[in-house]
């Protein structure tokens, strides 16, 4: 009789055991898997890629930079018929309403694969990345 209270509480108390050593572990893990995602998340390897590339020399213009790469990337969506997300992207100061506010360049310098990135296809090459960065630093120049 003593012996079989004996057992049941040897394996109440492992079983106690087992599950709070799972608990801990777990929160243990945890302690570590959030932040490498946040990390992982935060790290953006489109930047990595810009700084490779070749200084831009020439100022920047829409006319002769800018309105080349919206045409054929963005406007396609982006039109007056039919403005994907509520936004027209079809002359000067459309586009640089969208870059003023920061929208614009935050989604083309998003990560491949993130659902945000546009366009919706696939990143922009670096080139056209650093083409809109640098229109925005030398001041939105028109012509
Ligand atoms: C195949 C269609 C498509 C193409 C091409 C496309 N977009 Fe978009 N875009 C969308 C859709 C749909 C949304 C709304 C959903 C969302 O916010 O992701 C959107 C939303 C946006 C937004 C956020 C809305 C806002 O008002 O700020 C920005 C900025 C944007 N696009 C910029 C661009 C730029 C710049 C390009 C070209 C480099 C581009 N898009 C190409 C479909 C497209």
């Amino acid at each position: 009789m003593l012996k079989q209270i004996l057992f049941k509480f040897i394996t109440i108390k492992s079983q106690e055991y087992i599950f709070s050593s799972k608990f801990n572990c777990m929160k243990y893990n945890l302690l570590y898997i959030i932040p490498a995602f946040i990390l992982i998340s935060c790290t953006n390897t489109s930047t990595d890629d810009l700084t490779d590339n070749e200084p831009i020399t020439e100022l920047v213009t829409y006319n002769m930079d800018i309105a080349p790469i919206i045409q054929n990337q963005c406007t396609q969506c982006h039109n007056t018929t039919s403005p994907s997300g509520g936004l027209v992207l079809e002359n000067y100061d459309d586009v640089r309403m969208s870059t003023e506010t920061g929208s614009l360049i935050d989604r083309i310098t998003r990560n491949i694969g993130d659902p945000l990135i546009m366009p919706q296809n696939g990143q922009l090459p670096p080139t056209s990345i650093n083409l809109i960065t640098q229109w925005q630093t030398d001041g939105y120049l028109e012509n």
